[in-house]
């Protein structure tokens, strides 16, 4: 008998199984190709003026009777339509699209789904500070079930602008400050509305906006100009667009701003070079509203042909809104100014898009409609506003609040408003579904419990005719809940903001209520960071709720009264006054670092100073240099302790992975989530870097008095970072680590990375 060593007897199965995953591979390649070949197909039949209907995204009419609309679409002039959602009327834009046109080419149907279609969930300053992927994901999947079920088949999300200044209204739809989380978070987005890839099940197509560098609009002010050297661009706007095509995003759409002298719509840079050829971008661009026409007021465009050929040859595939394409490429593509090629690979480009969403074979076949509220959906907007509700500040422990007092005030023009707290760009948010603080409150303690007074009409509002009602019910109670903020016009797209103090006479309704001398909570409901050193101290606590969305009332009463711990902690840095801005807590050390004892107060400057007696560093005389509260803060009903922080190795070869360990403690005698970050610090390097960046983040949830021991595991080269002209480069020498429960609490360590 032959012998055949155990070993052996595995060859043949193993032999059997690559063969397996080669022919498979060999079948997707195939398939891929075939993929290519039939939209090869398709464009090639196409006329020049369906190739230019596949790059024409238009406002829909708002009903399916307009017939020179549908004759557009039988004409094969439009290939996509937004701002529908009425399914029986796209059903009939999708029917004469796929039936009495001449090639039967699907409409994509577009919507904003930037928090929520139906079920509002938190606005995404305030998901981000759940600092939790896996929820983001699972309420981008729900939203976009919500609008795949009325016939929308592509979102314009996720907004991933770097944003670092809260003048600018639509810092309330982004992630916040730093490029690696806001990575993270659009591609768990990213990832709810397409799965992990973009394929005939996904429920939406995605859009990676605003490319690029819309967050860095100077003064905060709203498509204001934007200059950032390529350097920051590389390593700061652009991380996570790099991050969103790795993960197969179908489109992106381009920035209303100019950058560096050219709007992002006709930016050669931006869309061919950097989009394109350097991360090689399968998808399309899409322009943002009219931006392609928005040419000639930024004075690079004489007229709408001129800003169609710009556009066309920059790499802007699609346009939205206005129609230069549509009017101009077939007079440019006669006069031999445009290549006829470049306009069928744009329209390859949107062509391959509805191939991959499986729209040839779906048409317009959708999920079934929804019956609202739906308790899944309202479950998990409940969990996430309770994520993302940032604990500022907690005196003596006033929160959470006893059940066993009798009454409480509750207080506010944002305490029982079912439109407002749900934030901005809810299109299609549905306001019954709302729950609100002063409904979830009444359910909780009951009605006789809580005692309620708006106060104030409007947060912007300075009649104070309420005010003595107000504090008559509030002497009646054993504690007060002042719920306080922005209504939601106040944030989101052109809505920039000067002044970042509580609007209208809510300052004054907080110090009326705080000579009381009742326990005062105050909770924020915003759409950006405001600025609070005028309440601060008269508040016991400070709840920061954001613009908490449809549950935003339930998730509230559950952390007021301790059903739930706040565990939020910020993505952005709240500055103590608006000159500080831009305030932001990777920033770079300069050649004057501040330091400690440079926090001086102007009232202490001695008269007559002589010029150089005071610290000559980058600070202000009058405020200091210091936020009001830092990136990654939140405070616990709990603490945390950390101990133990160590290095497996010192010495990091170029290949080799950081390894460093530490332990956490919950030393409270409540159960808690902490949030552990891990910053880095290149000491020395070619360029400038910051102080300190983001690395890497965990949750730890831990039971009173638990100890867990926690690492992370960096490849040395997350220590890098992109040059001027995208390179990454890797350079040895020392590197900082540092570990804690917010950006200014932090334990450091160092290591050298050897070459
Ligand atoms: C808006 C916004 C963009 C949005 C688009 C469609 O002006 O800038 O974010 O997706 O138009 O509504």
């Amino acid at each position: 008998m032959l012998f055949i060593p155990n070993s052996m007897r595995l060859l043949p199965i193993l032999l059997f199984l690559l063969f397996l995953l080669n022919a498979c591979a060999d079948a997707a390649l195939e398939k891929s190709k075939a993929h290519e070949n039939s939209i090869n197909e398709i464009i090639d039949e196409l006329s020049l003026s369906e190739c230019i209907g596949q790059l024409t995204l238009v406002n829909s009419p708002g009903n399916q009777y307009d017939e020179a609309f549908l004759d557009e679409i039988r004409k094969g002039h439009i290939g996509a339509i937004l701002n529908e959602t009425n399914p029986e009327i796209i059903d009939v834009f999708q029917q004469v699209a796929i039936n009495e046109s001449k090639h039967g080419i699907p409409l994509l149907v577009g919507r904003d789904v930037i928090h929520g279609f139906k079920t509002i969930f938190p606005i995404n300053l305030g998901q981000a500070a759940s600092w939790n992927p896996e929820l983001i994901e699972l309420a981008a999947q729900i939203s976009a079930k919500e609008a795949n079920a009325s016939g929308v088949n592509w979102t314009f999300g996720p907004m991933v602008d770097i944003a670092r200044d809260p003048r600018w209204g639509r810092i309330a739809e982004s992630f916040g400050e730093d490029p690696l989380l806001t990575s993270i978070l659009g591609v768990s987005m990213l990832k709810g509305f397409q799965g992990d890839s973009l394929h005939s099940k996904s429920y939406l197509a995605a859009c990676a906006k605003h490319f690029a560098a819309y967050g860095a609009v100077e003064g905060g002010r709203d498509y204001n100009t934007v200059s950032v050297p390529e350097f920051e661009l590389q390593n700061v706007h652009f991380p996570p667009f790099r991050q969103l095509v790795k993960h197969g995003i179908a489109s992106v759409m381009t920035a209303f701003n100019e950058l560096n002298g050219v709007p992002a719509s006709g930016n050669h840079y931006l869309l061919r070079q950097s989009l394109k050829e350097n991360w090689q971008f399968q998808g399309f661009v899409v322009s943002d509203w009219a931006s392609i026409k928005e040419q000639i007021q930024h004075g690079t465009a004489e007229n709408e042909k001129q800003a169609a050929l710009i556009s066309l040859n920059a790499g802007l595939d699609m346009e939205m809104a206005s129609s230069c394409y549509s009017d101009y490429l077939p007079l440019l593509v006669k006069e031999g100014k445009i290549d006829e090629e470049q306009i069928k690979d744009a329209a390859r480009r949107v062509v391959w898009v509805k191939s991959k969403l499986g729209l040839f074979e779906k048409g317009s076949s959708r999920l079934s409609a929804f019956t609202y509220p739906v308790q899944e959906h309202m479950s998990v907007a409940k969990d996430l506003a309770i994520q993302s509700m940032v604990l500022l500040k907690n005196e003596d422990n006033t929160l959470p609040l006893s059940n066993r007092l009798q009454k409480i005030a509750l207080i506010g023009p944002m305490a029982h408003d079912v439109y407002e707290q749900l934030g901005t760009w809810i299109f299609d948010g549905d306001t019954s579904l709302t729950i609100t603080p002063y409904s979830a409150m009444k359910e909780y303690l009951g009605a006789h419990r809580v005692n309620y007074e708006k106060a104030l009409p409007t947060t912007r509002s300075l009649d104070q005719s309420r005010f003595d009602i107000a504090k008559i019910l509030a002497k009646a109670s054993d504690a007060i809940v002042v719920i306080v903020g922005e209504e939601s016009i106040l944030s989101g797209e052109a809505h920039s903001r000067a002044y970042l103090g509580l609007p209208g006479a809510q300052e004054a309704l907080i110090r009326e209520l705080s000579r009381l001398n009742l326990p005062l909570v105050v909770v924020v409901m915003a759409g950006r960071p405001l600025i609070l050193k005028n309440i601060e101290a008269y508040a016991d606590a400070i709840l920061y709720a954001w613009h908490p969305g449809t549950m935003g009332g339930p998730a509230l009463v559950d952390l007021l009264f301790g059903q739930a711990s706040p565990q939020g902690k910020l993505t952005i840095t709240f500055p103590r006054a608006e000159g500080q801005i831009p305030i932001y807590y990777n920033h770079k050390n300069t050649g004057r670092p501040v330091n400690e004892k440079h926090h001086i107060q102007l009232e202490d400057i001695p008269v007559r100073s002589f010029q150089t007696s005071l610290p000559n560093t980058n600070h202000y005389l009058d405020i200091g240099s210091l936020p009001a509260y830092p990136f990654g803060f939140g405070l616990s009903y709990t603490r945390f302790e950390y101990d133990k922080i160590s290095l497996r190795d010192s010495l990091i070869g170029m290949a080799d992975t950081v390894v460093v360990m530490l332990s956490v403690k919950n030393v409270g005698d409540r159960a808690g989530v902490e949030i552990v970050q891990l910053y880095a610090k290149d000491t020395h390097a070619s360029r400038t870097r910051p102080v300190m960046e983001l690395l890497d983040f965990k949750r730890l949830a831990l039971e009173p008095q638990e100890q867990v021991y926690v690492n992370f595991q960096i490849p040395a080269t997350e220590f890098g970072f992109y040059l001027e002209d995208g390179r990454r480069t890797l350079e040895p020498g020392s590197f900082k680590l540092m570990l804690g429960t917010n950006s200014s609490d932090v334990h450091t360590t160092s290591f050298t990375l050897i070459p």
